[in-house]
């Protein structure tokens, strides 16, 4: 729970008290104690002694107990490093190192004094709430041990000004909002491939959305997806005992003039196929609904937020596996639109079900502009590592705002090419294109296929296959799905309003 406090009201009785410090300020100690919360100017002599060592690093902490105040329990200095400046991640770190500590000693009332910051904005609490809980998040459901009940820590920031109050308090709730939805993606990716089947997240679905207005849920079933002629995407299921869906999550706004689809791929476990992939981290494929996980939770976050815009999720649900009845590669199938598809590798699945997705939801939903998440190539991973998405568009008015949602937001992406030449790679000798192209520039000959398929429709494609889960050396994020996207597309609304 987040709570705005201005200095004049807080005070007292806090179990924790969080007070941010710059290298540049603990070098020049003593100078100047306005940045300190009244209650701790009382006895500044003790409280620079108790500081000993601490330098104020970036992420270093000191936790300790003043004598003089005794409604202040405890006080955590957390580092900033040279300035308060913020970036991508900064006070996400602070906000899970925040969460870390309380969860320690489980205090309750926790202060978070930010009358120091030279700049107190929104961001600034919107960034440390995200890191408190992105922290809090646990997937422990398959874990048979007892869970102790927690209780919810309270969390209140602690300002300057009276004025901010309102606008500080809009920014939590938002945050809420926006997280809720990260949750439920990171709840339905983490789930493994055994539990977490088509069914199982079509059903997932349908129950999750069902108490929303202006909201709806369409399923369509292997029988309908047949009669509607998407066959790439049957192809890739075939091999599966598991039955596909495709689901369209639609949110209408009374109040809507332009409408986005957003289409995320749902390969509920990617053994490679035929084309079978090697052993080592083969379970990692459990992701590789990463994207579908991130469309579901965008609409959760949608349907509570209510934006202006109408809002299409659609979500393709298959899994790839092996067997008597699979596709082989060579076999040739005919996609939604008609066009034929020489299928050479069947590990290359994620951009055969997208086509099908894509042209099905501009045929039927005639949105303004269509984007696609997905964990799409290994070789998108290997050009940007695992702390940014590949971005690809047909629009540069596109590519630009999305580019700066995922600056705002820290779902970071960065800009990938689509130059017409890239396409030649995917040439058939008998059908209309390959799925595969050479061995070079794979991401983005996906994402050349994929554009195959989008025609003249406004479009843009993100490869998260890197940052869908674990990614290394941002502590805010923890184990397994990180939920990528959700973020993404709740900043990016706004400006998707204005270009469809
Ligand atoms: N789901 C994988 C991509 C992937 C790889 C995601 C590693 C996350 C981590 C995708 O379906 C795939 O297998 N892509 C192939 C394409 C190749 C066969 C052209 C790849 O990237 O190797
Ligand atoms: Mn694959
Ligand atoms: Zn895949």
């Amino acid at each position: 729970m987040f709570q705005i406090a201005t200095v004049s009201d807080y005070g007292l009785n806090s179990h924790l008290l969080v007070i941010m410090l710059t290298e540049t300020y603990v070098k020049k100690r003593k100078k100047d104690f306005s940045v300190f919360p009244p209650c701790i100017q009382q006895d500044m002599e003790w409280f620079f002694s108790e500081m000993k060592d601490f330098k104020g690093k970036f992420k270093e902490t000191l936790l300790f107990y003043p004598k003089f105040a005794n409604s202040i329990q405890r006080v955590l200095l957390i580092g900033m490093g040279d300035s308060f400046e913020p970036d991508a991640v900064k006070f996400r770190e602070v906000g899970s190192l925040i969460q870390a500590k309380q969860k320690d000693i489980k205090s309750r009332r926790n202060h978070i004094y930010l009358g120091n910051l030279p700049f107190c904005t929104q961001k600034t609490i919107e960034q440390i709430s995200e890191g408190i809980l992105y922290k809090q998040y646990v997937f422990d459901e398959l874990k048979s041990e007892e869970k102790a009940p927690g209780v919810e820590p309270r969390y209140i920031y602690v300002c300057g000004k009276y004025e901010y109050s309102p606008k500080f308090r809009q920014s939590v709730i938002k945050t809420r909002k926006v997280m809720h939805g990260v949750y439920l993606a990171r709840n339905l990716a983490n789930q493994p491939s055994n539990i977490a089947t088509p069914l199982f997240i079509k059903d997932a679905v349908v129950k999750h959305f069902k108490p929303f207005n202006h909201c709806t849920v369409e399923v369509f079933d292997r029988e309908n997806l047949e009669k509607a002629g998407m066959n790439a995407l049957l192809a890739v299921s075939q091999g599966s005992k598991n039955e596909p869906y495709l689901l369209i999550i639609k949110y209408v706004s009374p109040e809507a003039k332009k409408s986005v689809a957003l289409v995320g791929k749902g390969v509920t476990f990617d053994s490679g196929g035929i084309s079978l992939k090697p052993s080592a981290n083969m379970h990692e494929m459990k992701y590789d609904m990463a994207g579908a996980a991130a469309v579901i939770g965008a609409m959760d976050y949608i349907v509570n937020a209510k934006p202006r815009i109408n809002v299409y999720g659609v979500v393709p649900l298959v899994e790839n596996m092996p067997g008597g009845r699979a596709i082989r590669p060579g076999d040739v199938v005919k996609a939604y639109n008609g066009k034929t598809i020489e299928i050479l590798n069947t590990d290359a699945e994620g951009r055969l079900i997208l086509a099908d997705a894509i042209a099905f939801a501009i045929d039927r939903l005639k949105p303004g502009l269509i984007i696609d998440f997905a964990t799409l190539t290994g070789s998108c991973m290997v050009a940007l590592g695992d702390k940014r998405a590949g971005l690809f568009s047909n629009s540069e008015s596109l590519r630009q705002a999305l580019y700066e949602a995922g600056e705002e937001s820290g779902d970071l992406l960065w800009p990938m090419p689509t130059d017409t030449f890239y396409h030649d790679d995917l040439k058939s000798e008998i059908a209309d294109i390959a799925n595969i192209g050479g061995r070079w520039g794979g991401a983005i000959t996906a994402a050349k296929f994929l554009e195959f398929f989008v025609d003249k429709v406004t479009w843009a494609h993100i490869d998260m296959a890197g940052t869908a889960n674990d990614i290394k050396h941002f502590d805010f994020l923890g184990k397994g799905a990180t939920g990528f996207g959700v973020r993404l597309i709740a900043a990016a609304l706004k400006k998707l309003n204005k270009l469809a």
